[in-house]
């Protein structure tokens, strides 16, 4: 879909549709108020005689509406005024542009961004509308044999801005809002695919496709080979069980002065969780195609970027593996050496996201990064401890903890901070190694994982984002979420507005 900014009054637009908010018990948005003054109270009349209360999700479509310009006229609901907040500015958003869809215009002006968002700017919400009309047009047709013919009758929305000095800012959004969901749609396509297609050669592959279309962007892919000679035991100690071949993929984009350290992105990519040897129940198993959602929104956040011209220095580290119980699998309470050269214990080869990622990790210190980001669906038990709306956060660097939390606000993609105390360490207490990969306990799940992790970032400032609750959708709604490419976009965005974008 096209997007552009616009500034000028609603009852001069000459187009199919009209999008004006209406708040609860009929109240009329500035601009829907406007407009109804332009036309005698036409609106007012309407609103008058009960079709429309102005509830959330209400919705009213007025064809050829009289001594109007505009062939249509969409009245949206936006419920009280006071209780609007960020998320109900994407619901509200959301369901215009779906209602949009089902009428026969090919265009439309929207002029939602009038709605009064708690602390929320101009230039704000037209990246948001952006967005969440990208995330509601979203289809996953690739394995239906007969393609839903997408109903893309609306083919350009237009949104409004209050006047002409805000369009500059206006229009960053909207090339913000496009490169985000652009990100956002290569990492729900990526965690979509089944993992019998989305293996990680697949993802090696797609990959290198991102770096032949954006040739910005080096790829270098280490094979099981090189891993070996390295010495990445715990990533290695993961794949033996499958016939598919473990990959390292590194991503660079270097686009910021030499002596910048970079920002390094690191993605679990578990193509596929059985478990191992410790084999997971047979309930909702498939949903374990999505367990290299992190590995994804690292793809993501890169296409981004790229397409954002960011002035970063950014490196992407994805270790990517199938986790199955074969022959040659690690079994429980078999040892490896790590990388780094720590022993680990691995007492339940389902825990193997820690497995891959504590290599990945230690991998990354040759680029001597500023920020180290890991992103992955870690643990079960982030989604007990959180439930499924924020990413859970950790990190051994307060600032870098800040930013994120702060670029998750802005981006309406939020996570949460879980504490990694000392405290928690010895639950990975081994007899036969340096440590174990679980603790005995189920007991703060996601905490303990990601004091794992935290044994072999010390050398780094690091957070990571545990995405097990908010990677993908389960039940009717089923699918990848493209979370968090937002989040990790905006991290990027807040470091060049920092740095001034020069030097
Ligand atoms: N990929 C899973 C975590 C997961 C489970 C994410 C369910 C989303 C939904 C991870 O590899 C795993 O299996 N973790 C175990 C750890 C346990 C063995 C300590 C878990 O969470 O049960
Ligand atoms: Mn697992
Ligand atoms: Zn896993």
């Amino acid at each position: 879909m096209e997007f552009s900014v616009k500034s000028g009054n609603p009852e001069k637009q000459r187009t199919a549709c009209l999008v004006l908010g209406i708040y609860e018990s009929k109240r009329l948005s500035p601009t829907a108020e406007q407009f109804d003054r332009a036309c005698a109270g036409y609106l007012t009349n309407l609103l008058r005689r009960g079709d429309m209360e102005g509830r959330l999700d209400q919705i009213l479509l007025l064809i050829q509406p009289p001594k109007t310009l505009c062939d249509r006229i969409l009245l949206v609901g936006c419920g009280k005024e006071r209780d609007l907040d960020d998320r109900r500015f994407r619901q509200i958003m959301a369901k215009a542009v779906t209602t949009l869809h089902s009428t026969g215009a090919t265009e439309a002006v929207c002029y939602l961004t009038d709605l009064n968002v708690k602390s929320r700017e101009n230039d704000w919400k037209i990246r948001q509308a952006v967005e969440a009309a990208e995330e509601v047009l979203y289809q996953f047709n690739e394995f239906k044999s007969k393609k839903e013919p997408p109903r893309r009758t609306l083919r350009k929305l237009i949104l409004a801005a209050p006047n002409r000095r805000e369009l500059p800012a206006g229009e960053q959004a909207v090339r913000e809002g496009v490169a985000i969901a652009a990100g956002v749609r290569l990492t729900r396509d990526l965690g979509n695919r089944p993992g019998n297609v989305c293996t990680p050669t697949h993802l090696a592959e797609q990959s290198r496709q991102l770096s032949e279309q954006f040739p910005v962007i080096k790829v270098e892919v280490l094979e099981q080979a090189e891993m070996e000679k390295l010495g990445m035991g715990a990533l290695l100690a993961v794949a033996r069980g499958s016939a598919q071949p473990p990959k390292l993929i590194v991503l660079e984009y270097r686009n910021a002065p030499k002596a910048r350290k970079p920002i390094a992105l690191v993605g679990k990519g578990v193509t596929f969780d059985t478990g191992g040897i410790s084999l997971k129940p047979g309930a909702e198993m498939d949903e374990m195609k999505f367990d290299m959602c992190g590995a994804a929104s690292v793809l993501g956040a890169f296409r981004a970027c790229v397409e954002l011209q960011l002035p970063v220095n950014l490196v992407g580290v994805v270790p990517t593996v199938e986790n199955m119980p074969g022959g040659q699998a690690t079994k429980p309470g078999d040892i490896v050496t790590s990388l780094s050269g720590q022993t680990i214990e691995i007492l339940n080869t389902d825990a193997e996201g820690r497995l891959i990622l504590c290599d990945a990790l230690t991998y990354c210190e040759r680029f001597d990064p500023a920020t180290v980001i890991d992103i992955a669906t870690l643990t079960g038990a982030c989604i007990i401890a959180l439930g499924r709306h924020p990413h859970g956060l950790f990190s051994n660097h307060p600032p870098l903890a800040h930013d994120l939390l702060n670029a998750g606000e802005t981006a309406a993609d939020r996570a949460w901070e879980l504490p990694l105390w000392e405290e928690y360490q010895e639950a990975l207490n081994s007899n036969f190694a340096d440590m174990a990969n679980v603790s005995g306990k189920r007991d703060g799940g996601a905490i303990v994982a990601a004091c794992f992790l935290a044994r072999f970032a010390k050398k780094l400032h690091w957070a990571h984002l545990d995405i097990a609750g908010t990677a993908w959708k389960t039940g009717k709604e089923k699918g990848a979420t493209g979370r968090p490419v937002p989040l990790l976009t905006q991290y990027l965005l807040d470091r060049v507005n920092e740095n001034g974008g020069g030097e």
